[in-house]
């Protein structure tokens, strides 16, 4: 096939690929924008992503689009340096400036993946692979000791951004972002063979301004993120913790109401005439169960105290009497033992 089969064709998929990437930067940085702007908005869209069709779908497609691109660029150089020689585009009136770039695409391109594998274990893995998984509070990542969900993505922000090293990474990852789309741009304009007119000098400026303009907006949030979770920003701010409360609150109602039914369901098998019975299948329900509930109401506490410390007797309500009760209730039944 001529995509394929002919250096052109492998040329065309690069750029196309690379053509939806810079599509995907752009879409990204604009989103980060909204979590430098409106931090509790930028929840609630990691909220509406998640791990849903939608979002799966949009995922899949993107990793398909960076492996096509990888394979095509790992198999592009080995040609050329197989054909080593002057004719790596169709038309070949590259300027000295050029000349870096494009020795350097693949090494750039290496620098860049680096940098998405560090990414993608500090963001994705901790927000959409979880939630794939439905993993539960005990096994979600932690901040502080307290579990995060992955709907949460500013405390990720903090988490990642506390970090010394995260913005020299990520800086480095960015120059490397610059040189490699901008000479993207040059390099595609280049293999499709248009070489005059104030057009192509058009387009390699809006290519230069362009990549210009997401990176440095990459590296103004990298420092506004890094400069925030120095400060706990994401953990102070009244706001947030008020977002944050909102969701533990629900996780709270929902593991009492989660005990009453299961606790309604095995009552509903027992008889209640025979009262020693009835004690005896209580305990027992309580025996296998209740240190779950425990746990659970345990996290929730600790992701309270240290997500939300402002609102901490509001946002609690039942819960730590429920975990007092089940608490009382386990000790009782050790000690009649
Ligand atoms: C300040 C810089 C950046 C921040 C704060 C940031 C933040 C995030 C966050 C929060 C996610 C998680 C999405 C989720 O799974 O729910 C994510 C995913 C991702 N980011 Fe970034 N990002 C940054 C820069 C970049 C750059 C420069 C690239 C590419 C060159 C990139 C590529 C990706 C990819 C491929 C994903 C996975 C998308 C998916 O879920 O399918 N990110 N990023």
């Amino acid at each position: 096939m001529w995509l394929t089969s002919s250096s052109i064709g492998r040329k065309f998929v690069m750029a196309v690929t690379g053509v939806c990437l810079v599509l995907f930067v752009t879409f990204h940085v604009l989103m980060n924008a909204v979590a430098l702007i409106w931090p509790t908005a930028y929840n609630l869209v990691c909220e509406f992503l998640g791990a849903n069709w939608y979002a799966l779908i949009a995922s899949a497609g993107l990793a398909l689009l960076f492996i096509i691109h990888i394979i095509y660029a790992c198999w592009l150089t080995i040609q050329n340096r197989r054909a080593r020689g002057n004719d790596r585009y169709l038309v070949n009136s590259r300027p000295p400036q050029v000349e870096w770039s494009s020795k350097n695409m693949l090494v750039l391109g290496i620098v860049i993946l680096a940098f998405l594998v560090v990414h993608l274990i500090q963001f994705w893995h901790k927000m959409q692979w979880q939630e794939l998984m439905h993993h539960e509070l005990a096994v979600l990542p932690q901040l502080n000791g307290a579990p995060v969900p992955p709907a949460f993505g500013t405390l990720f922000i903090q988490m990642a951004f506390q970090e010394v090293w995260t913005p020299i990474v990520y800086i480095i990852g960015f120059i490397a972002l610059w040189f490699h789309m901008n000479h993207g741009f040059w390099s595609m304009l280049h293999s499709i063979g248009w070489d005059n007119g104030i057009w192509l000098n058009r387009l390699k400026t809006i290519g230069c301004w362009w990549t210009s303009i997401v990176v440095a907006l990459f590296i103004a949030q990298a420092i506004v993120f890094t400069v925030r979770a120095n400060q706990n920003y994401y953990t102070n701010d009244l706001a947030l913790q008020e977002q944050y409360g909102e969701f533990w609150k629900e996780k709270s109602q929902a593991i009492v109401e989660d005990f009453r039914t299961s606790v309604q369901k095995v009552f509903a098998n027992i008889d209640q005439t025979n009262p020693v019975a009835a004690q005896a299948a209580q305990a027992d329900f309580l025996k296998e169960n209740a240190p779950r509930y425990i746990e659970q109401a345990n996290a929730v506490i600790s992701s309270v105290e240290k997500q939300c410390p402002d609102l901490k007797v509001e946002t609690l309500g039942e819960l730590e009497q429920f975990k007092t009760f089940l608490e009382q209730n386990l000790q009782n039944i050790e000690q009649e033992k």
